[in-house]
């Protein structure tokens, strides 16, 4: 058994002793004591959790289909390892699809890698396999060279892969994976965002090169504006002054037309090759959905103008050749595409998830002027976790599909 837990338990059994001493000598203050304490005790589950040092979460114990999933209730809580993380009660987590395909391995070769290397600095094995990439919640302790957050914060913020995730009552993330959360939203719709924030910001600012100040009048290309990256890919390019045209299918095309795009293809109905030729070239176009590399020539030529897409070969490379020869596959098939765009002024780049704090403080911001709102599939309790993954799976959500923790039928 570990230090730390025995620690606890005494702990609880010395308050627990004086408890009962109160109670035997002084009734009248007692009650006084009593009610404070009790309210202690009340005062967040999730402190209790910390204190006992176990959890409930869902967890899969090999790599499969949604059968794997588990329930379980005596999860080891994680612990803070490094400095600058963060020991979080999670309110609120969305789900991924990320977390689908991580449930299925993938990714598993570079993401094991890394966590091995971890394991230097503190024991973390493969499996049991908490999943969930964002979160909102509240801070309960802090590292030692944490210095822009204490704890009873209320944040929003993301998990990297390598670690245990967000579908459990605790998680522990680091500083620069997380801000403050957005005042006007709930936990449930703040839990939304995170992940997809992120992404869609390496993807669009750091890759793609746009800001607020160079955005106007740009025409942009989201392939895939129904889910939950580009629900918020639109938002974010049109409240930047963009002229934003996306593609989804036939029953999402009035909700992503509200969202304010000023053109969209329904590809169920429409010949989304066709209509795009016929319209004037794009400055960037994101990928979401993938395999749209024709779409490449819709560029404008020699305009700095760039494809980037989100859909990468390189973790699958990795899980299928090994890590190196992996590597080389990916690297290789990089440079063919950026080769082909040389030569009529065209760029193409990959953009992968990448935690930012100022990313989502930016964000955080403009929800607060309301230039961005959540979108929101459906919200599912903590403990109907494994319809939730049935649902994502199913595909076609209509933004994002959120774990309430805090809803009453959590156990
Ligand atoms: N590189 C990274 O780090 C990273 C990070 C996050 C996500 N991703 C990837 O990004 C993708 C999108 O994520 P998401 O959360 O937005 O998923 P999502 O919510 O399922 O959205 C998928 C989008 O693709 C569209 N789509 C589905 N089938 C299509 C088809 N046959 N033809 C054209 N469009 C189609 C959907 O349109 P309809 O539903 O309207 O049919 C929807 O707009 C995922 O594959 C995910 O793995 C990558």
């Amino acid at each position: 058994m570990e230090a730390g837990l025995l620690t606890n338990m005494a702990r609880n059994l010395l308050l627990q002793s004086q408890i009962k001493y109160l109670c035997s000598s002084h009734p009248k203050s007692n009650i006084t004591f009593l009610k404070q304490t009790s309210k202690r005790w009340q005062h967040t589950r999730a402190e209790r959790r910390e204190l006992k040092g176990v959890m409930k979460a869902w967890q899969i114990r090999r790599y499969g289909g949604n059968e794997e999933l588990t329930w379980s209730e005596s999860v080891r809580v994680p612990r803070i390892l490094h400095p600058d993380d963060i020991l979080v009660s999670v309110n609120a987590a969305s789900l991924n699809m990320l977390d689908i395909r991580m449930r299925e391995g993938y990714g598993r070769a570079m993401i094991n890698a890394v966590r091995n290397k971890e394991r230097l600095h503190a024991p973390q094995s493969e499996f049991p396999l908490i999943l969930g990439r964002d979160f909102s919640g509240t801070i309960l302790k802090t590292g030692m060279k944490v210095k822009r957050f204490k704890s009873g914060d209320k944040i929003w913020g993301t998990v990297s892969p390598f670690r245990q995730g967000s579908h459990a009552e605790l998680t522990v993330t680091s500083e620069s994976h997380i801000s403050k959360i957005p005042t006007n939203l709930t936990d449930v719709e703040a839990a939304s965002l995170p992940y997809v924030v992120s992404t869609v910001m390496t993807a669009l600012c750091d890759v793609g090169e746009l800001k607020e100040n160079n955005t106007a009048s740009k025409r942009v290309l989201i392939y895939g504006g129904s889910g939950g990256i580009g629900t918020f890919a639109i938002q974010l390019m049109k409240a930047w002054g963009a002229i934003v045209t996306t593609t989804c299918s036939t029953d999402a095309v009035t909700m992503v037309s509200s969202l304010g795009a000023d053109h969209v293809i329904d590809y169920k109905t429409q010949n989304v090759q066709q209509e795009l030729m016929n319209m004037k070239g794009y400055d960037l176009i994101l990928d979401i959905h993938g395999g749209v590399d024709f779409s490449f020539d819709l560029l404008k030529k020699w305009n700095n103008s760039k494809f980037v897409t989100i859909k990468t070969p390189f973790l699958q490379n990795a899980d299928d050749y090994g890590i190196v020869p992996g590597l080389l596959r990916s690297g290789a098939s990089l440079t063919a595409n950026v080769l082909q765009g040389f030569k009529d002024g065209r760029s193409y780049r990959w953009a992968m998830f990448k935690p930012s704090s100022n990313h989502l403080l930016t964000v955080k911001k403009m929800i607060e002027r309301d230039e961005i709102r959540p979108v929101l599939d459906s919200e599912f309790s903590f403990k109907e976790a494994d319809k939730a993954y049935n649902k994502i799976e199913e595909g076609h959500a209509r933004g994002k599909i959120v774990l309430n923790m805090q809803r009453e039928d959590h156990p």
